[in-house]
């Protein structure tokens, strides 16, 4: 059983990296392969809508993108963890995302997903939204913990004075755990569910 954890933060000793090997500690502790992936720190662009992917199942900007497909294909599971800037993700984790999920044209569903968002003070909340859109829009259960899932600090090891929000991210990572083993069981009896045929409607008159 695989775990990817995505620090989008360009600190790679900061809070988000903090929450994450919190996280980690326990993945490991119960057996789970843990990968840790610092995307934040990259020079990542966003989307050009080529839809050159549609072709290849690659991204046209051979970044760490591509380079990291094969990680998300093998795993169970995905956490994302990012610092908030102006009440949103930051952008170079988005711009990771989006192109990562629109390239990625394997069958994604029942891995689990969860995010966790680091702040000083504002825009968590709105930041965790927006991250989880992009695990619900692929068929991924997203799993979740005792409060959402924010851990607050400004300057690197705040956040380990945060108790609540440590002890949010444990409990996050226990609770993915179950559910992982639990997907891998149902899976192994019922297979995954069947799927609809795609019918796209753009709401063009
Ligand atoms: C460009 C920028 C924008 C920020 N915007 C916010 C914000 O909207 N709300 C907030 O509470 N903190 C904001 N912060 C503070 C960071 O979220 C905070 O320092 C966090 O701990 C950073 O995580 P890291 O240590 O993993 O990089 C911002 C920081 C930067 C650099």
């Amino acid at each position: 059983m695989k775990v990817l954890l995505v620090n989008g933060s360009p600190r790679g000793n900061g809070n988000t990296a903090a929450a994450l090997q919190e996280m980690q500690k326990v993945f490991e502790e119960e057996g789970v392969e843990c990968k840790v992936l610092h995307v934040g720190n990259k020079d990542v662009r966003g989307c050009l809508a080529c839809n050159r992917c549609g072709q290849t199942g690659q991204c046209v900007i051979d970044d760490i993108v591509n380079e990291t497909r094969k990680d998300f294909e093998e795993c169970d599971g995905m956490v994302v963890g990012a610092p908030v800037y102006y009440a949103s993700a930051n952008a170079t984790l988005v711009a990771y995302l989006t192109r990562l999920f629109y390239s990625s044209k394997f069958d994604k569903r029942m891995k689990v997903g969860a995010s966790v968002t680091v702040a000083r003070r504002g825009g968590c909340a709105a930041a965790f939204d927006e991250l989880n859109k992009f695990f619900t829009i692929s068929g991924m259960p997203v799993a979740s913990s005792r409060y959402w899932n924010m851990v607050y600090g400004m300057n690197p090891g705040d956040a380990a004075q945060d108790e609540e929000g440590m002890a949010t991210v444990r409990e996050l990572a226990r609770n993915m755990v179950f559910l992982m083993k639990g997907i891998a069981l149902a899976k192994e009896q019922y297979g995954l569910p069947e799927r609809e045929p795609r019918k796209a409607t753009n709401f063009i008159r």
